[in-house]
């Protein structure tokens, strides 16, 4: 089947360019002797895990239960969940994966360490954690000057084994040119090099120093503090990724398949594709760098100004989308995009190679009723 043959609006997923960006962020990786455990909520699509597992990453780092079990189903070894837990289901899950595989939990509050570990103790099974270094985003984490006193506090959970620590240099994504991108970077790297140091001189071992971000992966791989990096929309990349200079337009594997269907006044557009479609995401932690609601490739100048809910606006100045013309637009934020969609058709030169499922969607996994 062809491009032109699937209706609009679809989300289609150029293979070639999903292919490449896995090889050169995992060659990156494997070359700089780091392992990769990718971010997979970008994706939330087993079949895409599956490639990431083909090309070398060891193992994942999860933004949802839903993904570390679906993880392990696809024979992930070593499975960490980015965030703390504390209700009692999820611990539940947590200590189910912990007795099967290299579970990591992370953590970073006191109430949370508390209750995972009473729950571990009545169910006698040791619990993996990793503690999470605030780096700069300020969302998750301790910050570096307190990681002793913390760990002193949390001692007496003797069922809770610190493994490493970990951090998310989100704020990247507040940079406005690349050149930003570097403060970033050691933010990243000099927060976990003084906490690695710190703990170290105090007797602590550290099996993984783990942390990413795809903007700030480039140059973070090829220091030597951190051994796993955990990039996850490097898969698809999108137009905030071309505005950081990670990127080019042509390496943005997930894009909206739409049409032009109404041109109400001279320079509007009016395409098939709205919120329910592209996300009205500018970008995670709020990137401004960017214009409108995605690039039409071949059309760059036209500018997507708004989106209703299944619609949207485009200003062309120029006057050269047509009504009935089929567009092709890289969203913003991709892993936004593909949260909106249960199939990927996938292609390789206009051809629709195969539909790959998006399985691992929030809530998309049903709950049994007792
Ligand atoms: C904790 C954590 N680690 C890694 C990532 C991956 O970052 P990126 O999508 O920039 O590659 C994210 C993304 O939100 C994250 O929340």
């Amino acid at each position: 089947m062809k491009l032109d043959n699937l209706s609009t609006p679809s989300i289609i997923l150029n293979l070639d360019a999903l292919e490449n960006n896995i090889k050169r962020f995992h060659g990156l990786a494997l070359e700089n002797n780091k392992e990769i455990w990718p971010m997979i909520k970008t994706h939330k699509s087993s079949e895409i895990l599956k490639i990431q597992k083909d090309n070398g990453a060891s193992g994942v780092l999860c933004g949802t239960l839903d993904e570390c079990e679906a993880s392990y189903k696809a024979g992930f070894e070593n499975i960490m969940y980015a965030y703390p837990v504390s209700d009692e289901i999820a611990i539940q899950r947590i200590i189910k994966l912990s007795k099967k595989c290299n579970f990591i939990i992370r953590i970073d509050n006191f109430e949370s360490a508390k209750l995972i570990d009473e729950k571990a103790k009545d169910e006698n099974v040791k619990i993996n954690y990793s503690l999470i270094i605030n780096c700069g985003l300020n969302r998750f984490g301790i910050d570096k000057e307190n990681t002793l006193n913390f760990l002193e506090e949390i001692k007496e959970f003797d069922n809770l084994i610190l493994v490493g620590i970990s951090s998310h240099p989100g704020h990247v994504y507040s940079a406005k040119v690349p050149e930003e991108v570097e403060k970033y970077v050691n933010d990243e790297v000099g927060t976990l090099k003084y906490v690695k140091k710190l703990l170290n001189s105090h007797g602590y071992n550290l099996k993984y120093i783990s942390s990413g971000s795809t903007p700030t992966f480039l140059k973070a791989v090829k220091n030597n503090t951190i051994n796993v990096f955990h990039p996850g929309n490097y898969v698809f990349l999108d137009a905030i990724q071309i505005s950081l200079g990670i990127c080019k337009e042509k390496d943005c594997a997930l894009r909206v398949l739409a049409s032009v269907i109404s041109n109400p006044r001279e320079s509007n557009f009016m395409l098939d594709a709205g919120a329910k479609c592209l996300g009205l995401d500018q970008g995670a932690h709020g990137n401004d760098s960017i214009k409108g609601h995605g690039i039409i490739i071949g059309h760059e100048n036209a500018l997507i100004e708004s989106l209703s809910e299944e619609v949207g606006k485009v200003k062309d100045t120029e006057k050269k989308l047509r009504v009935g013309e089929r567009i092709q637009i890289i969203p913003n934020h991709s892993c936004s995009t593909a949260n909106l969609t249960n199939y990927f058709y996938a292609y390789r030169n206009n051809e629709v190679e195969k539909i790959i499922e998006v399985d691992i969607r929030g809530n998309s996994k049903k709950q049994i009723l007792e």
